[in-house]
């Protein structure tokens, strides 16, 4: 048996979902970036309803790790998510102080002006999910990158989404093999991008090889298992 079975992702039941669906498929990698990692900061830019940064958060809830999770959003929307009410800000942050107070806070603004508010080499795992147009996520990825440590990561969402103006994948394509990298392209792709100069990315001792299709499938039959829970209309918290 491939050790990845046996990592906990395999086990992992999302407490928290909305009716965006478009990560949910994640949700299970999330849970074993956390576990492996034992990250001290998370910092997702685009976090809307929550529902990856939730996912990060209930992570660090039951492996009880001492992490700082950071998500950073004006929550006004933008062109491909739709523009969005106030309320929306409201909702997320009252679950946030209902359930991960502790160690989860949020910087509502624009991502060019939260950058001061980070340290360099301070993050240990980074999620990019703001806007998705080439030219956005250029911007985000290389201002942001600095923010990085040493061997932490850095995830984008969307590397499969070829339409209208979405544009991660043209920019996933350009930079993957300048770093140890990882596709997923199930819930719309994430890549995964490992700081340093090693050729494979690798966590807690697995490599993901993108030739192993142990791994692939792994994740791919979680992302289906997790839909029991998140599917559920009464499961949509927000
Ligand atoms: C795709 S949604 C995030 C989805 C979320 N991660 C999830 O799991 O469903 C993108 C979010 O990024 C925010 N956003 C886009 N560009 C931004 C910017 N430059 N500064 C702050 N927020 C931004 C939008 O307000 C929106 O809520």
């Amino acid at each position: 048996m491939h050790k990845i079975h046996l990592s906990p992702s395999s086990f992992f039941c999302p407490k928290y979902s909305s009716h965006i669906n478009n990560w949910h498929g994640h949700i299970p990698f999330a849970c074993d970036l956390v576990y492996y990692e034992r990250p001290s900061l998370i910092v997702e830019l685009g976090v809307h309803l929550g529902d990856s940064y939730f996912a990060f958060c209930q992570a660090v809830k039951e492996f009880n790790l001492n992490t700082q999770c950071i998500g950073i959003d004006n929550w006004q929307g933008d062109e491909q998510s739709g523009f969005y009410d106030e309320d929306v800000f409201y909702k997320v942050q009252n679950y946030n102080n209902e359930n991960y107070f502790k160690f989860s806070r949020f910087i509502k603004s624009d991502f060019d002006e939260a950058l001061n508010l980070i340290e360099d080499k301070s993050i240990d795992i980074l999620h990019l999910d703001g806007c998705h147009k080439k030219e956005n996520i250029s911007h985000d990825f290389y201002n942001w990158f600095p923010k990085v440590k040493e061997n932490g990561y850095v995830l984008l969402h969307d590397i499969t989404i070829n339409r209208h103006d979405f544009g991660v994948y043209q920019f996933w394509e350009e930079i993957h093999d300048n770093y140890p990298s990882y596709s997923f392209f199930h819930s719309c792709g994430l890549g995964i991008i490992q700081k340093n100069n090693k050729s494979i990315l690798s966590l807690g001792g697995i490599t993901f090889d993108s030739s192993n299709n142990s791994i692939k499938d792994h994740y791919l039959y979680h992302s289906l298992r997790i839909t029991q829970f998140t599917n559920k209309s009464d499961a949509h918290i927000i």
